[in-house]
């Protein structure tokens, strides 16, 4: 199978990451175990368009394990582990990606993926949906559905639901409670945070965090700065978020006053311009930005160097901004995903859930494609709750279950049947 990876030698590297989450993915485990059984992708071919690190390589083979021929490539172009590519190669999983890919580089890499002429696909961000859409309709009447990953992408397909130019179901995976719940939430308020200290070495207690969004992302990334001692402000667009982060005990303002007192900044709402020039000189020299939502345009970064009268790397994944007033401002891994671009994603036991999900998806569309429309399809209960029930049995914990009395109960309007 053909690849366009860095270079292979680093393989052993990437083999001992991937060696490293496989135990701790008990779920994926599970339902390796039933893929290999069932082999419910025998003679399809898949592509795995997601953030190239040892969970996703997992998954990549856990897929295989159904029988599928996988190729993976990136969704991101500073979220690539070059090992752990390599090391899917080593293991016959075609991948075409590198670690800080151009944007010709990433585009010729989506190219590259879709020859195989993939039956089923998995995304994250919609990329990979609207490069088929845009650049090869020949494929669009052989790729029978798939999965998307993340808020963004499930935004995005709805919009091109709602402009009629979908062309196969999509499942929402995002929406399934067993992802927002524990991946947006709590993978993502650990890895932030896990991504910020790594990279600046810097204290958080007693420093005030700016977070805008407080979404199920900013909800987690809030939690966790809280548990580290910081003073924390929240930025929102929707009132009723803004009243359930002051009722978690936090302060609410919007950005043009927040911009005077953080010392971290995390942008993490899906949208675009949350931080832009009207904000950046308010800030205090020596203030951090960092940006967690999808895409890289939540810190107006084009602006930041605009107004900067120099600009120089300060640390590694660091941008030291100096502006006309002296104050020093730094972004982190350029206003990219910081979890993913300056560390390693979320927890493995977080992701093990979010990719027993997206297994299990991309079976239900394997197996059901010709009764789908092309529409976008909520997670079925059943996998959702599978999944949670997984998790639990791996973690050696049991739940009560509801007696015929309590269904009778729980299934009666009248106050004689009460
Ligand atoms: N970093 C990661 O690993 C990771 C993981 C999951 C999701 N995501 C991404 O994070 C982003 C947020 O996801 P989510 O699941 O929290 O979405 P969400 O829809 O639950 O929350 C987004 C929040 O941002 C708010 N918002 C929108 N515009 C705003 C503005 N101008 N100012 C302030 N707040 C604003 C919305 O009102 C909403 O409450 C998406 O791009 C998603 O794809 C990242």
């Amino acid at each position: 199978m053909k690849s366009t990876i860095r270079d292979i030698a680093l393989a052993p590297l990437g083999q001992r990451k991937i060696d490293w989450v496989v135990p701790r993915m008990q779920v994926l485990n599970m339902v390796r175990k039933e893929f290999e059984e069932q082999l419910p992708f025998a003679g399809k071919k898949v592509v795995i368009c997601l953030h190239l690190e040892a969970k996703t390589a997992y998954l990549a083979h856990v897929i295989r394990a159904g029988g599928a021929e996988v190729t993976v490539v990136a969704s991101n172009p500073l979220s690539t582990q070059d090992d752990v590519v390599a090391a899917l190669v080593q293991q016959g999983i075609g991948a075409h990606a590198w670690y800080n890919a151009t944007e010709e580089d990433f585009n010729q890499h989506l190219q590259l993926a879709l020859d195989t002429e993939p039956d089923f696909i998995i995304d994250d961000g919609g990329d990979l949906v609207s490069t088929i859409h845009t650049t090869r309709p020949e494929l669009l009447q052989r790729i029978k559905g798939g999965a998307e990953e993340t808020t963004t992408g499930v935004l995005r397909l709805h919009s091109m639901v709602r402009d009629g130019v979908l062309k196969f179901p999509m499942i929402a995976v995002n929406d399934a409670q067993c992802k927002y719940l524990f991946d947006n939430r709590y993978g993502t308020g650990q890895s932030v945070w896990d991504g910020i200290m790594r990279t600046t070495n810097l204290v958080v207690a007693g420093k005030t965090s700016v977070i805008a969004g407080y979404g199920w992302c900013g909800k987690g990334v809030a939690l966790r700065a809280k548990g580290l001692g910081a003073r924390v402000i929240i930025c929102e667009i929707n009132p009723i978020k803004a009243n359930e982060a002051l009722m978690d005990g936090f302060e609410v303002m919007p950005m043009a006053e927040a911009a005077k007192f953080g010392d971290f900044f995390i942008t993490v709402t899906g949208n675009t311009d949350i931080i832009n020039k009207e904000h950046f000189v308010l800030m205090k020299s020596g203030a951090i930005m960092c940006n967690a939502g999808h895409f890289d345009v939540e810190v107006n970064v084009a602006q930041l160097k605009a107004i900067a009268v120099s600009e120089r790397i300060a640390r590694n994944n660091i941008t030291e901004y100096t502006l006309a007033g002296g104050q020093m401002l730094y972004l982190l891994a350029e206003g990219r995903l910081v979890n993913l671009a300056a560390g390693d994603g979320h927890p493995a036991e977080v992701m093990d859930m979010t990719f027993a999900l997206q297994a299990l998806s991309l079976q239900y569309v394997a197996l059901n494609y010709d009764k789908l429309s092309a529409k976008v399809y909520q997670v079925n209960t059943e996998i959702d709750e599978k999944v949670a029930m997984l998790k639990l049995q791996s973690l050696g914990l049991s739940i009560d279950r509801l007696t015929e009395t309590q269904i009778g109960y729980l299934a009666s309007w009248s106050s004689e049947e009460g």
